[in-house]
C-alpha cells in the first residue's frame, strides 16, 4: 500500500432492499470488494469492509403498495434475503447493516443539521406534481403517461422504458397519478438543495488532476459531468418514508435517498467500532484521519454520486477524508440481454444456491474472470459449465487432487522428502518465483480479472508439472525422485491454497484443512517451504465437481421461458398499415359457414382439412392453424367465417376452396374468427 496510508476503509454500494440480489450485483460490486479485501487482510493490513442495505427511497415504497404491505415490512423482508445471500457466497464485510437503523438516523440526520447551520444549503421553492386525491406530492416514478419522444403509453415521470429516454415528469403528455389515477396539478413546495456548481473548482482538481490513476470508465464520466457544468441538487424530498428533514417547517419532507444512503457507510462504521471498540477502535479513525484510504466499489449507474456528489458532502462537513479511488464496473448481461429485475431476466442468488448448492467459488470464479472491468460483459451458463469444468475440475482440482492421493499412496500423507532438484524442477520453480509480485501489482490496481488468471496459471503450472514428471509411473522405479516431485507438487499447492484464497475462499480453505497447514500468510507466496517435510497431511477431498449438460440444459430452459413470457407481455398491436378502399373490400366475398368436419392432414404438422356447411353444397378448406388447435374436434359445429372466391388452391394433394379467417394473438397462436349469434349459412359478412 501507498506509504501515506496506515490502513484502508473498504466500502461496496449498500443494495436496495425492494429485491434480491443477483450476479449482476455480485460481478460488479461485491466480488471484487471482497477479494480486494480478503487480499489486504492476509497481508496483515488493517482494514474494514462496510456493507450494508439501502432500505429508503421509492422504489421501496412503489413494492410496498404494490404487494399491499408496509415499506418496513418490504425491507425487513429484503434485508435479510440480501444479508444470507452475501454471507453465504462469502462475502466478508466486517459489518452488514441497514439504513433503518437508529444509529444511521441518527447520524444522517446530523449530518443533514451541520450542513444546514454552516450554510452549505439553498433553500429553493419549485412547482412539483401534487395528487390532490391522495394528497401528496409525486415522485417521479409516481406519475406515468405518455412519452413526449416515442408516444409510447405508460411512460415514467423520470424514464421511458420503451425508448430509454431520461424524461422529467412535466414533460410527459397527460400524465397520471399512480397512487389515484388522478390528474396531478402543480403545487410550490420548498426543498434544500446542496450547490455543486460551488464545488466545481476543487473537484475537477482533485479528480482530473490528482487522480488520473483512476479507472478510465470512471475518470471519464467524471470528466464529462464536470465538463457540463455541475447543477444545484434536491438532497430533500415531499415522502413520508426515510429521514425527517430535521429543520422547522418540514413537515413531510425525508432527506433524499442518496443523501442519506452513503451517510450508511459511515453509521455503519460506527456501529460496528461502537460493538467491538478492542478490535476497530474508534469509528472515526476510518473516516477522518488522512492516514486511512478510503475506497468505495461500485456499479457505473453510481459513479456520479460517489466521486462528485458524496465527496461534497464530505467536504461541505469539513471533517472528513475523502475517496482515494472509486473502482467502478460496468455492467454484466445475461446471455447477451441486460439484466432486468422487472423482467426478471437475472439469476438470483438465492436460487443458485438451490440449483447449484455448495458451488458458491464456481460463480466467484467464473464472475471474476468475465468482470466487466473495463466494458459490458456477458455471463452465459454454456462459459461457466465450461469455466468449470476445464479450469476449476481439470487443471486446479485435478492438480491437487493427483498431488495428495499420490502422497496417501506412497507416503502414508506425510510431506516426502526434497531429494534434490533437477533442471526442469528448478525451470518449474523459476516460473512461478514472482507470483507474488505479479498477483500484488494486478490487485493494487484493481485488475482481478488478471490477477485471478495469474493465480489460475499457477495451478496449471503445477497440473503441467505432474502430467510431465508422471511420478505415479516414476514410483515404480525411483522412489527418491518420486519423493522429491511430490513434495515440489505439495508445495504449489500451499501456494496456490494462499494464492486463491481471495477469490475463492470456500476452496482454499478445504485445501489449508487438507494440506494441514497452520500458517496462512501472504508473505509466504512463492516459497517452496511452506510446509514442512514429514507434516501430515489430512484427507483429500474433491475441491471442485464437474457440472453436467443436464443442469446447464435446465438453466437454458428457464431462461427461455422468462423470455417467452416476457415477449408476450410487451406484446402491442401491430400498427395500421396502408390504405385501402371499399372497392378493394367489395373484391373479397366473405361468407359464414358451420364447421362440420375438422381432422389433421396426414403427414403435415400445420394444416387442418375442414368441412364447412356453407349454404351452397358445401366446401372443403385447408387451413395451416393445427399447432394452434391440438385437439380440431372442438371446432366442429362452430360458425366461422371464411373467403369465399379464392381460386381453389392444392396444398398436400388435397383442394382447398377458400380460407377461415383467423386472429394471430399475442403468443403467436392463431384464432378462428366466429359470429356472436347464429346466422344462416352462406351470408355475406360486409
Ligand atoms: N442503492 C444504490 C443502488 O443500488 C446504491 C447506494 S450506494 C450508497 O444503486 F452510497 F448510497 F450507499
Ligand atoms: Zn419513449
Amino acid at each position: 500500500m501507498d506509504k501515506k496510508f496506515k490502513r484502508t476503509t473498504v466500502t461496496s454500494a449498500l443494495p436496495y432492499a425492494n429485491g434480491p440480489v443477483h450476479i449482476g450485483h455480485l460481478a460488479g460490486v461485491y466480488v471484487p470488494a471482497d477479494i480486494y479485501v480478503r487480499y489486504l487482510r492476509l497481508k496483515g493490513e488493517e482494514v474494514v469492509f462496510i456493507g450494508g442495505s439501502d432500505e429508503h427511497g421509492v422504489p421501496v415504497t412503489i413494492r410496498a403498495k404494490k404487494e399491499g404491505c408496509t415499506p418496513q415490512d418490504v425491507v425487513d423482508r429484503y434485508h435479510k434475503i440480501i444479508k444470507d445471500s452475501f454471507q453465504e457466497f462469502g462475502i466478508s464485510f466486517d459489518v452488514y447493516s441497514r439504513t433503518t437503523s437508529a444509529t444511521h438516523h441518527k447520524l444522517a440526520s446530523d449530518f443533514f443539521r451541520t450542513l444546514y447551520d454552516k450554510g452549505e444549503f439553498i433553500e429553493k421553492e419549485s412547482e412539483q406534481y401534487y395528487d390532490e386525491e391522495a394528497k401528496q406530492f409525486l415522485a417521479d416514478r409516481y406519475i406515468v403517461g405518455e412519452c413526449p419522444r416515442c408516444h409510447a403509453q405508460g411512460a415514467y415521470g423520470d424514464q421511458c422504458e420503451k425508448c430509454g429516454s431520461a424524461l422529467s415528469p412535466e414533460e410527459l403528455i397527460n400524465p397520471v397519478s399512480k397512487l389515484s389515477g388522478a390528474k396531478p396539478v402543480m403545487r410550490k413546495t420548498k426543498h434544500w438543495y446542496l450547490p455543486l456548481d460551488k464545488h466545481e473548482g476543487w473537484l475537477r482538481k482533485w479528480i482530473l488532476d490528482d487522480h488520473k490513476e483512476w479507472r478510465t470508465n470512471v475518470y471519464g464520466q467524471c470528466k464529462s459531468w464536470l465538463d457540463n457544468g455541475l447543477q444545484p441538487r434536491a438532497v430533500s424530498r415531499d415522502l413520508d418514508w426515510g429521514i425527517p428533514v430535521p429543520v422547522e417547517g418540514a413537515e413531510g419532507k425525508v432527506l433524499y435517498v442518496w443523501f442519506d444512503a452513503p451517510i450508511g457507510y459511515i453509521s455503519n462504521t460506527k456501529e460496528l467500532c461502537d460493538n467491538n471498540p478492542d478490535k476497530f477502535g474508534n469509528w472515526e479513525k476510518w473516516w477522518k484521519d488522512p492516514e486511512t484510504r478510503l475506497v468505495h466499489f461500485i456499479g457505473k449507474d453510481n459513479i456520479v454520486f460517489h466521486c462528485i456528489v458524496f465527496p461534497s458532502m464530505l467536504k461541505a462537513e469539513g471533517s472528513y477524508i475523502l475517496p482515494d479511488n472509486v473502482p467502478s464496473n460496468e455492467f454484466l448481461n445475461l446471455e447477451g440481454d441486460k439484466i432486468s429485475t422487472s423482467r426478471n431476466w437475472a439469476v438470483w442468488l438465492n436460487e443458485y444456491l438451490v440449483d447449484f448448492p455448495g458451488k458458491q467459488d464456481t460463480l466467484r470464479y467464473v464472475l471474476t474472470a468475465n468482470a466487466p472491468e473495463t466494458k459490458d460483459n456477458d455471463f452465459t451458463w454454456k462459459d461457466f459449465q465450461a469455466r468449470n469444468n476445464n479450469e476449476l475440475v481439470a487443471i486446479y482440482g485435478n492438480f491437487v487432487n493427483r498431488a495428495l492421493v499420490l502422497t496417501q499412496k506412497y507416503f502414508e500423507g506425510k510431506v516426502p522428502e526434497l531429494k534434490g532438484l533437477t533442471d526442469y524442477d528448478k525451470a518449474t520453480l523459476q516460473e512461478f518465483a514472482d507470483v507474488k509480485e505479479k498477483l500484488e501489482q494486478l490487485l493494487d490496481n484493481f485488475k482481478f480479472r488478471d490477477a485471478q488468471k495469474e493465480a489460475m496459471n499457477l495451478a496449471r503450472i503445477g497440473n503441467k508439472y505432474l502430467a510431465e514428471t508422471e511420478p505415479w509411473k516414476l514410483s515404480k522405479t525411483d522412489m527418491d525422485r518420486t519423493s522429491s516431485i511430490l513434495h515440489i507438487g505439495l508445495q504449489i499447492a500451499a501456494n496456490l491454497a494462499i494464492a486463491f484464497e481471495p477469490f475463492l475462499p470456500f476452496s482454499s480453505e478445504k485445501l489449508r484443512k487438507m494440506l494441514n497447514m497452520n500458517s496462512f500468510d501472504w508473505n509466504q507466496l512463492g516459497k517452496i517451504d511452506l510446509l514442512q517435510t514429514g507434516a501430515q497431511l489430512g484427507k483429500a477431498e474433491l475441491l471442485f465437481e464437474k457440472i453436467e449438460d443436464e443442469a446447464i440444459d435446465a438453466q437454458m430452459k428457464r431462461l427461455e421461458n422468462i423470455k417467452k413470457e416476457n415477449e408476450a407481455n410487451n406484446w402491442q398491436p401491430e400498427p395500421i398499415e396502408g390504405q385501402s378502399t371499399i372497392d378493394d373490400f367489395a373484391k373479397l366475398d366473405i361468407r359464414v359457414g358451420t364447421i362440420l368436419e375438422c381432422q389433421k392432414v396426414p403427414k403435415s404438422d400445420k394444416l387442418l382439412q375442414f368441412k364447412i356447411d356453407d349454404g351452397l353444397g358445401g366446401r372443403t378448406i385447408l387451413s395451416g392453424i393445427a399447432k394452434s388447435y391440438p385437439d380440431p374436434q372442438e371446432l366442429v359445429g362452430l360458425q366461422v367465417l371464411f373467403v369465399a372466391n379464392f381460386p381453389t388452391r392444392k396444398m398436400m394433394g388435397l383442394e382447398s376452396q377458400g380460407m377461415i379467417m383467423s386472429a394471430v394473438d399475442k403468443d403467436g397462436k392463431l384464432v378462428v374468427t366466429s359470429v356472436s349469434k347464429k346466422v344462416a349459412n352462406g351470408s355475406r359478412v360486409g
